[in-house]
């Protein structure tokens, strides 16, 4: 079957789609699948870059055969350790056991760990080279992006930027592998929401990574999800700097937990006074039945946070804790916050709001609004006072 995909003359792309999985890491969901993508380099030496999931090892292995045709592989690249791009490599290994596998130091504390893999291993230092006959392989050892181990391979050649997971995202490739054969639009949405939510608590390592490939002539970025960059390389490089430097655009999410939908009924009060203030990118966003990987990913977009709640068990609703849980995870910077919220008798939702962001040194733009049960007419007045600060706020950005 002719479905060998080439990148470049003697580089292949070995890629898998996984639509089985329906959570990645077992937290983050998958609507429209994921790739472990892989790649071949065939030379006098032949390479293999990063392997794929277990569960997908027959596709993948058939996938190698068909490219080597009757080849064997010199050596397995490991850019990345986490069991998506590792789970593979016992396997490779007994399909070729003369193979090396070319890691650093902490890729081979982690092999030895995980899969007791000690043999065959060639440690290689920052800045190193391997010479394969056309094409030639240089290190970059980018640690915390978002592993210790993680590293870039570089092909001299051919000017490919193997990355790992960094430049990734969620979603199958239904076809299209490159980023001029898809709908891209699709694919930064799902990028930055693999970024915001699996990478994003790295950003200062990002950058450093970032400086350090950053002089390279790059034409091509292959990362281990999602499409490869090969029209428009420097769109991702560019959007990737943004996200990992917390910049943010002019909008505002609100997040709400509701019970009976009079906090929902604030949200939406504040949601229209920000229109009146000229603020065209709202999201409104109910905690209860909105995965937390897809707000985090519109306030990784965004200036503007007002997190509204319920109190339950004198508290805050448990479906928006999570939110903020998740949000304080991630280290998030650069962002300005309201909180407003409803009791019915003690109070603690929004105290407990509030604790968080103080917890961790967030900018509040106003005094939270809260009301019992329900709003009255001067509590819309404090909304809109909210709702004003907050256009105010993200303006001067
Ligand atoms: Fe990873
Ligand atoms: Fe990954």
């Amino acid at each position: 079957m002719d479905t060998i995909l080439k990148i470049t003359d003697g580089i292949y792309y070995v890629g898998v789609n996984d639509r089985d999985t329906h959570l990645f890491e077992n937290m983050w969901p998958l609507p429209k699948g994921v790739t472990y993508n892989s790649y071949i380099i065939k030379d006098e030496k032949n390479v293999l870059i990063d392997t794929v999931k277990i569960s997908k090892v027959n596709a993948f292995i058939e996938k190698i055969y068909d490219i080597l045709d009757g080849g064997k592989l010199d050596y397995l690249v490991i850019n990345h350790m986490e069991p998506d791009h590792s789970g593979a490599i016992e396997t490779i290994m007994h399909e070729f056991p003369e193979m090396k596998i070319v890691g650093n130091k902490k890729t081979f504390e982690f092999l030895k760990a995980l899969y007791d893999i000690e043999d065959n291993l060639y440690e290689i230092k920052d800045g190193d080279e391997i010479d394969l006959g056309k094409h030639k392989l240089k290190f970059f050892l980018t640690p915390m992006v978002h592993w210790p181990e993680t590293m870039m391979t570089y092909e001299i050649t051919d000017k490919i930027i193997f990355t790992g997971d960094a430049f990734g995202g969620f979603g199958s490739l239904d076809g299209g592998v490159f980023d001029d054969e898809v709908d891209i639009e699709y694919y930064e949405n799902e990028i930055r929401r693999y970024y915001s939510n699996i990478v994003g608590k790295f950003g200062p390592m990002v950058q450093r990574a970032m400086k350090k490939v950053g002089g390279l002539d790059i034409e091509i970025v292959a990362p281990t999800h999602g499409p490869v960059w090969r029209s428009n390389p420097g769109r991702i490089l560019e959007l990737y700097d943004k996200w990992s430097k917390y910049e943010t655009e002019e909008g505002v999410v609100i997040v709400y937990g509701t019970m009976y939908g009079n906090t929902e009924k604030m949200a939406d009060y504040i949601a229209r006074c920000l229109a009146d203030e000229g603020i065209k990118n709202i999201r409104v966003m109910n905690s209860s039945n909105t995965h937390e990987s897809y707000i985090i990913n519109e306030i990784w977009r965004f200036k503007g946070v007002i997190l509204g709640t319920n109190t339950y068990n004198n508290d805050i609703f448990p479906p928006m804790e999570k939110v903020i849980i998740n949000l304080a995870h991630k280290g998030i910077k650069n962002r300005v916050f309201g909180v407003f919220g409803t009791y019915g008798w003690s109070g603690g939702g929004v105290k407990g709001i509030v604790e968080y962001i103080n917890k961790n040194k967030w900018e509040m733009v106003a005094d939270p609004v809260e009301v019992q049960f329900s709003a009255k007419e001067e509590s819309y007045e404090k909304l809109r006072e909210l709702a004003k600060a907050m256009a105010k706020r993200i303006k001067e950005n």
